[in-house]
């Protein structure tokens, strides 16, 4: 692998798959009462988050303490970028540190890709505006992997607001080099037309129905209204046709993987019921986000 990780466009699939092995093998730990291993002692890793973040954030601290690495997570708004340092100074002050690793996310698509060329230490892409979101495609293939044999010739509807989600478009890529069928289901405003660009044979429906029948796995997207300007739908009209509710369940295959990134805004895109059901892996996701962590840490160290 390349120095950190900036997105999963760039993996090959046997990087993909030695980093899923290697989850794999830290997946028994979390339900061990001594969690720590300490292939990483000594090290430090700097957790940078610019926007927002429960889940992301918290599973890289786990994953380095879970590694024995000491972890240090800042975020915007309590550091000196509120008062008006630049991304550059803020992380050539951190650099000087001298972590092992730097963990950021950021709302500018490309800020990781930038700071990696000027920082020594690897850089681990933890979210870039609406680019990528490595980790977490990652632990979304994990995820799968837990109740499929294989990715390949799976039927995966990623719905929702596809444009300005870094989760599917880091899942697109990754998807379609292990050779799985991607659908892409959204209103019109939220998933242009080239949108199929980023995966060659991803298809696109405007129609929910049609993305879900015989769907292997259904991935709910929230809508990113902190990434628009002006309202792309009438509010009321998302629901309707775009939320995911029992009904549509019975359209895709009886085992269907329901799974979403997180964080979930129910009676939004997702209803209640569908949430909490059983087909709905979402909960396992979060799980699997410190083993997929942990694998990348290590990786990226050693
Ligand atoms: C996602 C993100 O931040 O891109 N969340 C996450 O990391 N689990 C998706 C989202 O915010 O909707």
């Amino acid at each position: 692998m390349a120095k950190g990780l900036l997105g999963i466009e760039d993996l090959e699939r046997a990087e993909i798959e030695a980093i899923l092995a290697r989850a794999k093998d830290f997946q028994p730990l979390q339900n061990r009462s001594n969690k720590r291993l300490d292939l990483l002692r000594g090290r430090m890793i700097v957790n940078l988050f610019f926007e927002a973040s429960t889940r992301t954030r918290t599973s890289f601290e786990i994953a380095a303490k879970r590694l024995g690495a000491d972890a240090v997570s800042i975020t915007a708004s309590g550091s000196s970028v509120a008062k008006g340092e630049s991304l550059v100074d803020t992380l050539n002050t951190l650099a000087a540190m001298k972590p092992d690793a730097i963990v950021m996310r950021h709302a500018a698509s490309g800020a990781p890709h930038f700071l990696s060329r000027h920082l020594p230490a690897p850089i681990v892409n933890a979210g870039d505006g609406t680019h990528e979101h490595p980790t977490q495609a990652l632990l979304d293939a994990l995820t799968i992997l837990d109740h499929r044999q294989s990715l390949e010739g799976l039927r995966v509807a990623i719905i929702g607001d596809i444009v300005h989600s870094r989760v599917a478009r880091s899942n697109i890529y990754l998807l379609s080099k292990f050779g799985a069928g991607i659908v892409l289901c959204g209103p019109a405003s939220l998933l242009p037309p080239k949108m199929d660009r980023l995966a060659p044979g991803a298809r696109i429906t405007y129609d929910m129905r049609e993305a879900i029948e015989n769907a292997d796995v259904i991935m709910m997207l929230r809508v990113q209204l902190e990434r628009q300007n002006e309202s792309p739908f009438p509010a009321s009209e998302y629901y309707p046709f775009y939320g995911l509710q029992v009904e549509h369940l019975h359209l895709a295959k009886p085992d269907v993987l329901v799974m979403h990134p997180g964080p979930i805004n129910r009676g939004r895109e997702i209803a209640s019921d569908v949430a909490d059901s059983q087909r709905s892996v979402i909960l396992n996701q979060v799980e699997n986000g410190i083993a997929v962590r942990m694998a990348v840490l290590e990786r990226i160290m050693n």
